[in-house]
C-alpha cells in the first residue's frame, strides 16, 4: 500500500512572519494523520520554517534549486545549499518554471540528478496544456515527460522521486481534473514506469494530483486507485483549509 503524501506550494506567497504563524496554526490541526505532510516555501522562508516545524510532522521543501553544486550563478540556489539547512524535499519542474522560466525537460532531469547527489527527495511535476489535451496528446506529453525527467535514474531513486500529475489547465483556475480523468493520466504514467523499470518499481512510486485540489474535492481525488495525495497551491496557504485536505480521510 502507497502512503498519501499532501504537498503545499506556496509559490511566491508568505513573508517569514506569515510562514510562522501558518505553521504553527497548522501543526496541531494534522499532528494525528498518518498521511504525509509537506510545505515547499519560498527560499527566505525556508529557515523560519525548518526552525517552525521541527519536532512536528510537517516536512518542508523547496520550489526549486539549480543542478550545479557551487559557483557563477547567479541569483540560483543548489542542492548543496538546500541540504546544509536540513530541507528534505524540493519540488522540480513545475509547469510555472517550465513556462516563465525556461525549464525544460532536460534541465529537469540534470536537477533530479543533483537533488538525489544531496540526499534530497524530488516532487517533479508533469502535466499538459489545454491545447494538448484537446488535440488528444495528454497522454503522449505526459509520459515523454516522465520518461526524459527520469532517464538514467537507478530503480531505487525511481522509488524515491515523488511525481505530481498537474493538468496545466487546471492549476490556479478552478478547475480540477475529473477523478476519474486525472487516475487514468496517473495510470499512464505508472504504466509507462513499468514498462521502463518494472512493475515492482513502478508499484512503489508515489504519483500526485495537483490543480485546484480543495478541502470540498481532495477525497474524492485522493480516494482513487492510483492518486497518492496531491499538490496543492492556493489551498496551502491557510491553515485551516489546508489541515483539511491532508485529513480527507478523517
Ligand atoms: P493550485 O496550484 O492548487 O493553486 O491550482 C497547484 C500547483 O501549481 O502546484
Amino acid at each position: 500500500m502507497r502512503r498519501k503524501v499532501i504537498a503545499g506550494n506556496w509559490k511566491m506567497n508568505m513573508l517569514p512572519g506569515e510562514a510562522i504563524e501558518m505553521i504553527n496554526e497548522l501543526t496541531p490541526l494534522v499532528k494525528d494523520t498518518k498521511n504525509e505532510v509537506i510545505l515547499c516555501v519560498p527560499y527566505t522562508d525556508l529557515f523560519y520554517a525548518l526552525l517552525t516545524a521541527q519536532n512536528t510532522n510537517i516536512k518542508i521543501g523547496a520550489q526549486n534549486m539549480h543542478f550545479e553544486e557551487s559557483g557563477a550563478y547567479t541569483g540560483e540556489v543548489s542542492g548543496k545549499m538546500l541540504k546544509s539547512i536540513n530541507v528534505e524535499y524540493v519540488i522540480i519542474g513545475h509547469s510555472e518554471r517550465r513556462q516563465y522560466f525556461a525549464e525544460t525537460d532536460e534541465t529537469v532531469n540534470k536537477k533530479i540528478k543533483a537533488a538525489f547527489k544531496y540526499d534530497l527527495k524530488p516532487i517533479v511535476c508533469v502535466g499538459e496544456t489545454l491545447e494538448q489535451r484537446e488535440a488528444g496528446k495528454a497522454n503522449e506529453i505526459i509520459t515523454k515527460q516522465t520518461e526524459l525527467a527520469l532517464e538514467g535514474l537507478s530503480n531505487e531513486q525511481v522509488e524515491n522521486t515523488i511525481i505530481a500529475y498537474e493538468p496545466i489547465w487546471a492549476i490556479g483556475t478552478g478547475k480540477t481534473a475529473t477523478s476519474e480523468d486525472a487516475n487514468n493520466s496517473i495510470k499512464e504514467i505508472r504504466n509507462k514506469i513499468s514498462e521502463i523499470y518494472g512493475e515492482e518499481t513502478a508499484s512503489k512510486v508515489i504519483i500526485q494530483y495537483g490543480g485546484s485540489v480543495k478541502s470540498s474535492n481532495a477525497k474524492e481525488l485522493f480516494n482513487m486507485s492510483d492518486i497518492d495525495g496531491g499538490l496543492v497551491g492556493g489551498a496551502s496557504l491557510k491553515a485551516e483549509e489546508f489541515s483539511k485536505i491532508v485529513n480527507y480521510d478523517k
